[in-house]
């Protein structure tokens, strides 16, 4: 069972530990867990301390609490009052958060349970995948707040379902359920219940974590840095990540265990 984290950050924010995994959870079901600059610093600084961590994290499982919501989005209440300038300082704070969970070199899953809307989906989107129960809605809600997105929507929700349906989808702003998010590849898998979404998440991250983890993590780095780039830059980046992998002691062990017709045995190095 998970165990209390030794590196709690901030009451909004619970790190639980599960052997390699890890259960990130935003924790501030009285707003539906919206993110504050103090959510999004307290989010940052526990995706950091996993990232400092290395190799001793396998796999990650981003959450909200409350059982209504994942994140209903950046905090409406305190972007009253903003200048530009703080605007523009809110939004890096949030693509701060993304990029740590980007270059975290474990998979992260956000595990969906209610509403995923504006900076909310936008963190889900910053992670590997997002599996959701039935009852989860998704949308990008800021035009309908005189905004847009802020925290990486315009950037990574085109590239999950494409440039027509991200713009249908930012311009009006709905709400879309978890049936129509699976149907557009936004979603990409939905359980009946958090039990059963929990349960399919840790699944997932064992048939992962049973791989070499260095390919696991080389595959990340190339398909999160690859992303929006030109082919010829791009597939330079797989040439790169593929070299790399004849550097490691589990390609190595992979590669023998095929030729020798036995199970690999890897060490994660
Ligand atoms: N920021 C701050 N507080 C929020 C919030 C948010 N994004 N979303 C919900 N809350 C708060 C509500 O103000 C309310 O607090 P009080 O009880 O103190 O009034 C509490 O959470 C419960 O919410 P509701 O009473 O509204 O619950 P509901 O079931 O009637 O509606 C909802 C749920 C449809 C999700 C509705 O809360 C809602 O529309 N929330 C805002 C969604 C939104 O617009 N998100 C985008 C924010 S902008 C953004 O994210 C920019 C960006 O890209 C970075």
């Amino acid at each position: 069972m998970a165990e209390p984290s030794t590196h709690e950050n901030a009451p909004d924010v619970r790190v639980e530990r599960d052997g390699s995994l890890a259960i990130v959870t935003i924790d501030r079901p009285k707003a539906l867990n919206a993110l504050s600059p103090d959510v999004l610093s307290a989010l940052l600084g526990a995706v950091e301390a996993l990232a400092a961590e290395g190799s001793a994290v396998r796999g990650v499982l981003l959450t909200g609490a409350g059982g209504r919501a994942f994140v209903a989005g950046a905090d409406i209440r305190s972007m009253a009052g903003r200048t530009p300038e703080q605007g523009e300082e809110a939004s890096r704070l949030g693509h701060r958060v993304a990029a740590a969970i980007e270059g975290l070199s474990a998979p992260v899953i956000a595990c969906v349970d209610g509403f995923a809307l504006g900076g909310g989906l936008e963190l889900a989107l910053a992670c590997d995948f997002i599996y959701a129960t039935d009852a989860s809605s998704f949308g990008q809600p800021e035009v309908h707040l005189g905004l847009i997105p802020g925290f990486g929507g315009t950037v990574r929700l085109p590239r999950a379902v494409g440039l027509a349906r991200a713009k249908e989808l930012i311009y009006t702003g709905r709400r879309i359920d978890a049936a129509e998010a699976v149907a557009i590849g936004l979603v990409v898998r939905s359980f009946p219940d958090r039990e059963s979404l929990f349960a399919g998440a840790r699944a997932t991250l064992a048939e992962v974590g049973a791989n070499a983890a260095p390919a696991v993590a080389l595959a990340k780095r190339v398909l999160v840095d690859s992303a929006g780039r030109r082919t010829e830059s791009a597939t330079e980046l797989e040439i790169a990540g593929f070299g790399d992998a004849f550097r490691t002691n589990d390609m190595r062990e992979g590669v023998a265990a095929f030729i020798e017709k036995r199970d690999p045995v890897f060490t994660g190095v």
